[in-house]
């Protein structure tokens, strides 16, 4: 996606497709009045007819209007006037990239109101920008047979020029977006896969190819035998019931400039969870081929570390297997001895997250990590806490937890600070293994991560439960690409520390 400017008269734009708002009182916004005026008044007649009325993020084209150079003006509804906000921007611009996306336009120009800076700084603005075209022309890579319509052309956008620090920062942002987008492409199109296509493999080649594709990143993946060398008992435990073989995957992104040590990014890659020998009911089980959503997310985070190159030193660490119920599964009583050496008693075998991601955090180590994040499909218990619109954070760093919560804040990709103090960690007790891999109903997404929070003693770590975002089910099932918006800004601010 290309970046570029407009400026002088919003008539005189050239560019396929011009981008103007109406609030929901008929009130036009200034360059919509221009429109307006120089149409003939296209579109008070349109709104005084009452085939539009400003409801937010309503659409109307209005083909070659008079007096305007643009031969495509897309009117969008930008709600009450008095509300308009960031948020109400946000659905205006998304529902009018949809709309322009499904058209022959190859440029498009907005012509829309911004939010204050206070509420959208400059390089926020333009990476939303791009942010927003890019899940607008985001076609779900479905395996249906019949002929798929011609893709949308748009690929330049223009935004009305600045003051010159303010354009520097506005397009710099918009190059982030664009990279945003494709890291969320990156996310969803692994995420959607079926469990008989994703398989630990598949992830680990996706992973070499993100090495091939970029100068800064590396990939190693490690196999069986070198799995069982690293006495990753835990993670060994939740594979054994299946046929497919598990991979640890490591990846890294390493710029010249970058001095600090490390951020490790973990991401939970179970191609599918049938909840093992613990077998999960039926009716939504199909969901869980979205249970590498964490693994996806890692990697959708090095697509855009890869595409911006950014001065950081990351490091990628997936493990990868299915839960699968068989002869040589496990059984609820099994007791395994994870990489730390702690003992755990596999109560549940439906509490695989966190078996195999005890195992990788504790691999972090060996990188002298600054942080370690992992980011997992953890636990149904964070869904009936937070719903599907706020990631759990847990971490035993409140500044890592509040920079966290903040980057969703400013992407729009919000993130809630959950509670990780002793008592939870306690309720996982057990009669004969250091503690076990599950503790009750109560507080189910808090004890996981106290689980893992068993193997992050001394390191700053933060765990995000991810299990009610980075999906859908119902009729909009697919990967949403979340938080791969939160993690760039979280990625963009630490490279600019
Ligand atoms: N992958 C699931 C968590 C999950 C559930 C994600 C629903 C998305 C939607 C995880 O492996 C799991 O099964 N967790 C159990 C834990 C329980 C056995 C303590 C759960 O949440 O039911
Ligand atoms: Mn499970
Ligand atoms: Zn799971």
């Amino acid at each position: 996606m290309q970046f570029q400017t407009w400026k002088n008269k919003v008539t005189d734009v050239a560019a396929d497709c011009l981008i103007i708002g109406s609030y929901e009182d008929g009130a036009l916004t200034p360059h919509a009045a221009s429109v307006d005026a120089a149409s003939g008044e296209r579109l008070s007649r349109l709104i005084k007819r009452g085939d539009f009325n400003g409801k937010l993020a309503m659409t109307f084209m209005l083909p070659e209007p008079d007096g305007v150079k643009a031969p495509r003006v897309l009117v969008v509804g930008l709600g009450p006037k008095a509300g308009y906000s960031r948020k109400a921007w946000r659905k205006a611009v998304a529902a009018a990239m949809l709309h322009a996306g499904r058209t022959q336009s190859k440029s498009v120009a907005l012509a829309l109101p911004r939010p204050t800076a206070r509420e959208l700084d400059d390089q926020v603005f333009g990476r939303v920008v791009a942010e927003l075209a890019g899940a607008a022309l985001y076609k779900i890579n479905d395996l249906k047979t019949a002929k798929k319509p011609k893709p949308p052309q748009l690929d330049t956008i223009l935004l009305e020029s600045a003051k010159a620090a303010a354009s520097k920062k506005i397009h710099a942002g918009f190059d982030e977006g664009v990279a945003l987008a494709a890291g969320a492409v990156a996310m969803r199109n692994l995420a959607n896969l079926p469990g008989n296509v994703c398989t630990p493999s598949y992830l680990a080649k996706q992973a070499e190819a993100l090495a091939k594709r970029y100068k800064s990143i590396t990939t190693k993946v490690l196999g069986l035998e070198e799995i069982k060398r690293e006495k990753m008992g835990c993670f060994l435990a939740v594979t054994q019931g299946s046929d497919e073989p598990p991979r640890f995957i490591v990846m890294q992104h390493k710029h010249p400039r970058a001095k600090k040590a490390p951020l490790v990014l973990v991401g939970k890659g179970i191609t599918f969870d049938t909840g093992g020998i613990s077998l999960k009911d039926p009716p939504t089980m199909d969901e869980m081929k979205f249970d590498m959503s964490g693994a996806a997310a890692v990697m959708g985070a090095f697509t855009t570390l890869g595409e911006l190159n950014l001065p950081l030193n990351v490091v990628g660490l997936i493990p990868t297997c299915e839960n699968m119920p068989s002869g040589r599964a496990i059984k609820p009583g099994d007791i395994v001895t994870s990489a730390s050496g702690q003992t755990v008693e596999i109560l549940n075998t439906d509490a695989e997250g966190r078996l195999i991601l005890c195992d990788a955090l504790h691999y972090a180590r060996r990188f002298e990590p600054a942080a370690v994040i992992d980011l997992a499909t953890l636990t149904g218990a964070i869904v009936v806490a937070l719903g599907t619109h706020h990631t759990g954070v847990f971490s035993n760093d409140d500044a890592l937890a509040h920079d966290l919560v903040k980057s969703g804040v400013r992407a729009d990709d919000r993130a809630w600070h959950m509670p990780l103090t002793e008592e939870y960690g306690e309720q996982l007790k057990s009669n004969f293994a250091d503690f076990a891999n599950v503790a009750g109903r109560d507080g189910g997404s808090i004890t996981a991560a106290a689980f893992l929070g068993k193997f992050t003693k001394d390191l700053k770590w933060a765990h995000m439960d991810i299990a009610g975002t980075a999906y859908a089910g119902g009729n909009n099932k697919g990967s949403t690409g979340r938080p791969i918006a939160l993690l760039t800004d979280f990625l963009v601010r630490r490279a600019a520390r």
